[in-house]
């Protein structure tokens, strides 16, 4: 379509019957198929947003329709770019502050979504740090939309997906790639999305990180561990560097960040002992010199700021998709 042209549901088309779902609460249990069909029209709107200017980079599919940004807790990409891509789909977008609301009032989080609803909001968007709190929603609301934004160290589907979307796009299938996710894993929402769903696409998982925060039991679904970032580098196809959430840690699970930074940082000299096209993602926010060092992170094999790019599309096609079933 040319960049002047209005999309409208006609010409845009129906969401593909592989997708069934009024939620997207989690990758656990997600079909390949779903995956691929929710991975394929994030790369529809992708190309569309990118190759429009201005005023273009609306396609207004769900026009008329009211969403809510529900963050219990901070956030710079994800509450930005689903606020951005609710706008490119035509909604209008509610801004819901936790600290300036009356929750402080005593308020519960079921109470404050059922008066949300009551105004005429048709879908929600929650992150909340407690794990379970999207699908709490998703049973009490009826008629509207859940989209899990994060819940607590449980999973982060929308940022799975951004990942995979840009794997896809920088080496093609997933399929029989080897992908290690580096860091906390234990408390890591973002790691168990993604090992949810490369699983359902066929690629090979290592959890990597000191052996306080990676359990062995990955094995038992079929996940590889590894207690050392040296050991597994030439084997790898993607690096995917995880934060340490020191906020989420009841005790301290290595001795100092300049000890797990010597063991565990991907910097030149371990990458110069990676495969050479090895791509190196992480979700953010990155802490430099930590999980990464800022020549990686901003080096030729990053893809920090594509992933970025894909987020606003893979939430795009989370809510058109959700909305229209
Ligand atoms: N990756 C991610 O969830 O980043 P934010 O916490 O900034 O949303």
């Amino acid at each position: 379509m040319d960049e002047h042209q209005t999309w409208t549901k006609e010409t845009w088309g129906p969401v593909p019957d592989t997708w069934q779902r009024k939620h997207l609460l989690g990758l656990e249990g997600l079909t390949a198929e779903e995956i691929v069909t929710l991975l394929d029209q994030a790369d529809r709107f992708r190309q569309e947003i990118l190759g429009r200017q201005e005023s273009g980079r609306k396609i207004p599919l769900l026009a008329g329709r009211a969403v809510v940004n529900l963050f219990f807790e901070n956030s710079t990409r994800t509450r930005t770019s689903f606020s951005l891509a609710a706008r490119r789909l035509g909604m209008d977008v509610v801004e819901f502050s936790a600290a300036t609301s009356s929750l402080s009032k005593g308020e519960t989080l079921l109470d404050t979504a059922r008066n949300i609803q009551a105004m005429g909001v048709d879908a929600f968007i929650i992150r909340h740090s407690c794990p379970g709190a999207p699908h709490l929603l998703s049973k009490e609301l009826t008629g509207c939309s859940v989209v899990n934004a994060g819940d607590g160290t449980h999973e982060h589907p929308t940022q799975a997906l951004l990942d995979m979307l840009t794997i896809r796009q920088k080496l093609g299938s997933l399929k029989g790639l080897t992908v290690a996710l580096v860091g906390d894993i234990a408390h890591s929402r973002t790691a168990r999305s993604n090992i949810w769903g490369l699983k359902a696409l066929g690629a090979h998982v290592i959890v990597c990180g000191p052996s306080t925060l990676v359990s062995p039991h990955w094995n038992e679904i079929g996940v590889e561990y590894s207690w050392s970032l040296d050991d597994i580098l030439p084997r790898v196809d993607v690096f995917n560097l995880l934060r340490i959430q020191f906020e989420r840690q009841v005790v301290r699970p290595f001795p100092s960040i300049r000890e797990y930074a010597h063991l565990y940082a991907m910097d030149k000299a371990r990458l110069a002992r990676c495969k050479k096209d090895v791509l190196i993602i992480a979700p953010g926010p990155i802490n430099r010199g930590v999980e990464v060092t800022p020549e990686v992170a901003d080096g030729p094999q990053s893809a920090i700021l594509d992933q970025v790019t894909n987020g606003v599309a893979v939430r795009m096609a989370a809510l058109w998709m959700c909305m229209n079933r």
